[in-house]
């Protein structure tokens, strides 16, 4: 039986240049899906916001939905680790109440690890959480959670001056102890610079070739939705949103033109003993 990873198989795996996998998940199918595809790491990340709930943005998740889809995906994946988000503005407030939300989530989402977005100003947070026995994956780059901060979805580190920063976030993560550090739309060079520059693994999502590891939103992909816009970062797998309308429009036809159900599908008396109505057609 597969065994789950654990925060120190994440180091050595970067250390051994082990590629990490990671995928998003929602629910109790999609997560078993993942852990029998292999996955290394399940992340139940706020973007359920948009794919699950159909939210312009992640800053409507609350910590009872991660809480709730937590709960479905730790059921259908119980060899894998899993990490869940900490939804906007429920960490970073006061320490306090980052560790009370944190508990929160750990106790009945029942995941392994927690991701934050942000860098250094979020550096006390991770270390309180570190230090009560929480593993910490750290996120930035583009950052969901600041998208209107950030002025929309842009490709960060693209200067010098912004791999730096970004490079400075990262090194904060790792002193405060995040045991891994998610580089979202991270310039390629940049995203290699701070991968070079850590002892901890970078999960790269549109963040180019050099990062430690990869992460792809489920939906994305499976191209679930049949007319979302391609994202240049991301490689489709298989178009799921088509065969999935064309099984609904195959059934739809059938029922309008009585084809479903059949005979077969149907409990019908033994031969020996008479139907309990006659029939209608
Ligand atoms: O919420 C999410 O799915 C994420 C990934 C894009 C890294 O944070």
């Amino acid at each position: 039986m597969k065994k789950r990873l654990s925060i120190a198989t994440f180091k050595k795996m970067k250390q051994e240049k082990q590629p990490i996998s990671v995928i998003t998940a929602y629910d109790y199918t999609a997560a078993r899906l993942a852990e029998l595809g292999g996955i290394d790491c399940i992340l139940v990340g706020d973007s359920l916001g948009n794919v699950v709930l159909g939210y312009e943005t992640t800053l409507p998740v609350t910590l009872e939905d991660i809480v709730y889809h937590s709960k479905a995906v730790s059921r259908g994946a119980k060899h894998t680790f899993i990490v869940a988000d900490m939804p906007f503005m429920t960490y970073g407030v006061s320490i306090e109440q980052t560790l009370l939300n944190a508990a929160k989530i750990m106790q009945h989402g029942q995941v392994q690890a927690l991701k934050l977005e942000g860098g250094v100003e979020i550096k006390e947070h991770v270390k309180a959480l570190v230090q009560a026995g929480i593993p910490v994956m750290g996120h930035i780059g583009l950052t969901p959670q600041s998208v209107n901060q950030l002025s929309g979805y842009r490709v960060q580190g693209k200067t010098r001056e912004d791999a730096e920063r970004l490079l400075n976030e990262a090194k904060a993560l790792e002193e405060a102890g995040a045991f891994a550090v998610v580089l979202e739309l991270v310039e390629a060079s940049a995203a290699r610079y701070i991968t070079s520059q850590l002892t901890i693994p970078t999960i790269g999502i549109g963040a180019g070739i050099d990062c430690d590891g990869q992460v792809l939103v489920f939906h994305d992909l499976l191209q679930y939705e049949p007319d979302a816009y391609p994202k240049k970062f991301v490689k489709s797998y298989a178009n799921i949103g088509q065969v999935v309308t064309e099984a609904i429009q195959a059934y739809v036809q059938d029922v309008k033109s009585l084809s479903f159900p059949e005979q077969k599908h149907s409990f019908i008396q033994e031969e020996n003993q008479q139907a309990i109505y006659g029939q209608d057609r």
